[in-house]
């Protein structure tokens, strides 16, 4: 059978920017810069996608397009009869921990939104925002029905495949998100104390940067946000034909996902400190907080519904991208159909989901790493370990095994002046500073 492509370079563009702004851009954003003092993590964040990301963006999707493959299929043909190929099994894990926790936020994100429908959250819940949260949150069963609700939309866009799925779904989904979030934006500008969440942002508190741990807490950020390392863009790139163009449309997609983070960054913020919330409360940021300044706004509950819509369709464009990834691989090796590829694996991730969301109910006390609980744990090892490892290997791929001319070659870069300073920079800068970052969070600088 022959394999799947974008429609339009257009479609393929918007579907790696909804892969890329996700719920990475609104709650993880949200709450990890919140924990590295807000404005010197948003430098290091920029700084690390400029230097880091887009350019191992454009090398992720060029492997991809080069062998027309998955992520494990893509080293096995490029480097027939060594071991690179192992390195694609890093970004098969990383779908499978991601998704595991982030169906389980999606599927709140759908509750919250459903509760904003019935009208529910306009009005404070008994027990209060934090309180309502928390025993939803700790229940066995709820939470689940949410999660499988969501997983089987997930699976739903993936089985309608590459063109009829994906990028039919993105199609509708990005411009939506794009006018939802700017509305947004516009609005929590305009609310009274809105200047101190943006001094929070934008100025930054130069002591942070002596903290080792926001170095990798950017890097992580920065790959998560652009879905990097793992081979989702890869994967997205396989299904792009050779005379679509890569180092524009990579910047492009780079630049909206950056864009998104600033400006969910300043829906959250002004509206944070325009209700005195303390900005480092941790990933339930956008679900404990949003809701009670909602609540308090004029037209509050429409605010809270329109904002959790969005953030339901943000995940959604990015949990296809992550499913892709298994799914892509397993239906080549065993020549299974994309039907039952797609939801044998959305079955596992969903079985992955209930381990995470029992994880803040019976199974609280669970720590995996440190004192992080099972989905903090999940995350920590995904965003911060295995995709700048999976990004790691990419630029090592590129910029080492292949020839200079092959890698200008395959991002179409041949006899461009720019060209040149982005193989440096996968060959010698990126490496070096991810490995630098990596020794720097071990403690050994
Ligand atoms: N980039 C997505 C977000 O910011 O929500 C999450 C993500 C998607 C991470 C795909 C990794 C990935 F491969």
């Amino acid at each position: 059978m022959e394999r799947e492509k974008w429609g339009t370079k257009l479609g393929f563009m918007l579907a790696a920017m909804g892969s890329a702004v996700g719920l990475g851009n609104i709650w993880r954003f949200s709450f990890v810069a919140g924990n590295n003092g807000g404005g010197a993590f948003l430098i290091l964040y920029l700084l690390f996608v400029i230097l880091i990301a887009v350019p191992l963006l454009l090398t992720e999707v060029s492997i991809g397009r080069k062998a027309q493959s998955d992520v494990v299929g893509s080293y096995k043909k490029l480097a027939p009869g060594t071991p690179w190929f192992l390195t694609g099994f890093f970004g098969v894990l990383s779908a499978f921990l991601i998704l595991g926790f982030y169906s389980v936020v999606a599927g709140w994100s759908i509750y919250y939104f459903t509760n904003y429908i019935t009208g529910n959250f306009a009005t404070q819940p008994a027990g209060g925002y934090e309180g309502a949260f928390g025993m939803f949150i700790s229940d066995s069963w709820q939470p689940l029905f949410w999660v499988a609700l969501f997983m089987a939309l997930t699976i739903f866009i993936v089985v309608s495949g590459v063109k009829k799925g994906i990028e039919a779904a993105n199609k509708i989904f990005m411009p939506i998100l794009a006018i939802l979030l700017i509305f947004l934006a516009f609005y929590s500008i305009s609310l009274e104390g809105a200047s101190e969440g943006l001094r929070f942002l934008f100025s930054p508190d130069w002591s942070a940067f002596s903290e080792p741990s926001i170095y990798i807490a950017a890097l992580g950020q920065a790959f998560f946000s652009l879905s990097l390392g793992m081979g989702a863009m890869l994967t997205y790139g396989s299904y792009l034909s050779k005379e679509h163009k890569l180092p524009g449309a990579t910047m492009g997609i780079g630049l909206m996902d950056s864009f998104f983070a600033i400006i969910s960054g300043i829906v959250i913020f002004p509206a944070v400190f325009a209700f005195g919330i303390d900005p480092s409360s941790g990933p339930p940021l956008v679900f404990i907080t949003l809701p009670s300044i909602f609540e308090q706004l004029p037209f509050g509950g429409i605010v809270g519904l329109v904002f959790f819509f969005a953030l339901v369709l943000a995940a959604l464009s990015s949990s296809v991208s992550i499913l892709e990834v298994p799914t892509a691989y397993f239906m080549r090796v065993f020549n299974w159909s994309r039907r039952f590829t797609s939801v044998l694996m959305g079955a596992i991730m969903f079985a992955l989901g209930i381990i995470v969301s029992l994880g803040f109910g019976i199974w609280s006390g669970v720590t995996p790493i440190g004192d992080n609980g099972i989905l903090d744990s999940m995350d920590y090892v995904a965003s911060n370990i295995l995709l700048p490892l999976g990004g790691l290997t990419m630029a090592l791929f590129v910029g080492w095994y292949f020839t200079k001319q092959q890698a200008l070659e395959a991002t179409d870069f041949t006899g461009s002046a720019i060209g040149n300073v982005w193989y440096i920079i996968i060959k010698f800068v990126a490496p070096i500073l991810i490995i630098l970052i990596f020794l720097n969070a071990l403690g050994f600088i």
